[in-house]
């Protein structure tokens, strides 16, 4: 299910097209500027799930542009993958409009509601209930995820939003059926899910996670969705539904009131820019951490001449670099209309010169010797999903509910589960002054603040090609983004960038973890030498789905994670 799929039709259109570009280029010196002009001969899609790739190819073939197909794909993963996404969470989808080069960052991330407190978290002992943090209504932020689509239909889309969203209405009245993802994911939250029968009801089965096939119908998620169909933001955010919302969500010991979903609004941000080795990339801003850690990253190893080194000197270095961006994000990242984020500084090349100064070639750096903070990891369930358009239109979005199946909890009629969000701020005892440190500041829980995330959709221009990537896997995000670009650059394919093996750093705990079989005896015994403390995670992690365009060429590829089977990228020629 992983490969691109072109059909046949596709692949002799392409083909051609393809033939004809080579032959202008070799024929006039006018093929230059039409080569490099060359705008996708195909849309592209690739996603965490087959029936989200196939809605937006349902949205192309009906007129849609890459917009109205974001809407198609994020919309139909809230219905077929509700452990990553879905009407009770938030997303981020960065956007390339191709007619004026316009980029911008839709922040649809979930908001603190009203009646929240820095300390809401805390039992009588003082410290984090993670219970209370993490399940059940209490974690969850205001959702931004149907926000998010009215506003990318109302602003970017060609197609009206009901048209965009009837493959999701339909998938969520007929069913779909359950995979390995699923049972795999609901297994460690079944029990949270037990407590809540609105939830226990669709996703398990008599109290037990369902059998591989078994369909789950959603009807009360069409429900739903078909008031976003019909009335827009008003169909979520106030109204019938933002009433029954709000009732469920207090019934069961939520906060949330009327007010809190009436005042969510989507936020148009600009993104984080940096560039890389003749790449200038586009990522996301705050309240994500990801661009600005991504920045420092790649603007520390830019000089460094990373394809020719040795593995374990390569590895050594990027290990440094994600340390010292991790450092960062405890220290200075939080929701920029809160806190004052200093980007400009953190994404600089100066500033990385600095960092760079730090980094011995032949020792690790303690974190210890680093001063910062120790950090939360973040939630590991999201979705990504890339996709481009034949007119040169992209969006990488990247989605969430936090933890697999969010909080567990559906409020009663609503058929969605509740993000558990909340647990994206920084929630110890006495934050920030017990530790008299930034980091606890910046992402502290304050009323309608929106919690950081490491969630990175990038896009990836050069002057021969263009990379359109992303994926979950809380605070593993960015550096899963980062060894991905660092392929896209080495020349090779989006099958590449998804299935390299991964490794990662944050600073906290000073610790590389590395998927089974990335690193040989030798690179592993070599980083060992140099002071890394190595350890096996004993499992893969993320997500990640890529688009490439050549621009010389046109011609588009894709690819989806090997490590989930239900993920699905298409290239169709229109
Ligand atoms: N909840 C995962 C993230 O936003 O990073």
């Amino acid at each position: 299910m992983s490969n691109s799929k072109i059909n046949m039709k596709s692949w002799l259109v392409s083909r051609s097209r393809y033939l004809a570009v080579v032959v202008l280029a070799l024929c006039s010196s006018a093929q230059v500027a039409v080569a490099e002009n060359a705008k996708p001969q195909a849309n592209a899609i690739a996603s965490a799930h087959y029936l989200a790739t196939e809605a937006g190819m349902e949205v192309f073939a009906a007129g849609g542009n890459a917009f109205d197909a974001a809407v198609a794909v994020s919309s139909t993963l809230a219905v077929v993958e509700p452990a990553s996404s879905g009407l009770g969470g938030g997303g981020l989808w960065l956007l390339h409009r191709a007619q004026d080069n316009f980029d911008v960052m839709i922040d649809g991330r979930e908001m603190a509601p009203g009646a929240a407190d820095r300390n809401m978290y805390l039992g009588a002992d003082g410290e984090v209930n993670r219970d209370l943090a993490v399940n059940g209504p209490l974690a969850a932020g205001i959702p931004g995820e149907a926000a998010g689509f009215v506003h990318l239909a109302r602003h970017y889309g060609r197609l009206p939003l009901a048209e965009s969203l009837a493959p999701a209405i339909r998938l969520a009245k007929n069913g779909f059926p359950v995979d390995e993802k699923y049972r795999a994911l609901m297994t460690n939250r079944a029990a949270v899910v037990n407590r809540y029968p609105a939830a226990s009801a669709i996703f398990l089965v008599d109290g037990q996670v369902p059998p591989l096939g078994h369909v789950i119908k959603q009807p009360d998620l069409a429900r739903v969705l078909e008031s976003i169909a019909t009335h827009g933001h008003d169909g979520f955010y106030t109204g019938p539904i933002a009433q029954k919302l709000v009732a469920g969500v207090r019934e069961a010991g939520g906060i949330w009131t009327l007010d809190d979903l009436a005042r969510y609004k989507v936020v148009e941000r600009e993104p984080v820019r940096t560039s890389y080795k003749g790449y200038k990339l586009v990522t996301a801003s705050p309240p994500s951490s990801g661009g600005i850690a991504l920045a420092t990253m790649l603007n520390i190893l830019n000089p460094y001449p990373l394809s020719t080194m040795t593995e374990a000197e390569r590895t050594h270095l990027v290990i440094e670099s994600m340390r010292r961006a991790y450092r960062d994000r405890t220290l200075y990242l939080g929701d920029s209309d809160f806190v004052d984020v200093p980007i400009q500084r953190l994404t600089h090349p100066f500033y990385a010169d600095g960092l760079r100064a730090g980094i011995r070639h032949d020792r690790a750096t303690p974190s210890e010797m680093l001063p910062g903070i120790e950090s939360e990891p973040g939630g590991t369930d999201t979705s990504h999903f890339s996709l481009i358009d034949t007119e040169g239109n992209m969006v990488a979005g990247t989605l969430t509910v936090n933890l697999p199946y969010g909080s567990g909890f559906v409020a009663p009629g609503m058929g969605f589960f509740l993000n558990n969000e909340m647990d994206d701020f920084s929630a110890k005892k006495g934050s920030p002054n017990a530790y008299g440190l930034l980091g606890a500041e910046a992402n502290a829980i304050v009323p309608y603040k929106r919690p950081l995330s490491s969630m990175t959709p990038t896009i990836v221009h050069g002057d021969d090609q263009v990379a359109i990537l992303g994926t979950p896997g809380g605070s593993r995000i960015i550096t899963m983004v980062l060894l991905g670009i660092l392929e896209f650059v080495d020349g090779k394919p989006p099958q590449d960038w998804v299935s390299r093996p991964r490794y990662h750093h944050q600073y906290m705990p000073d610790q590389v973890t590395y998927e089974p079989g990335t690193f040989d005896a030798e690179t592993l015994a070599t980083l060992e030498s140099m002071g890394h403390e190595v350890k096996d995670r004993g499992r893969t992690w993320g997500n990640m789905h890529g688009v490439r365009w050549n621009v010389l060429t046109g011609e588009v590829d894709a690819a989806s994670d090997p490590r989930w089977t239900s993920g699905r990228s298409m290239v169709e020629v229109p």
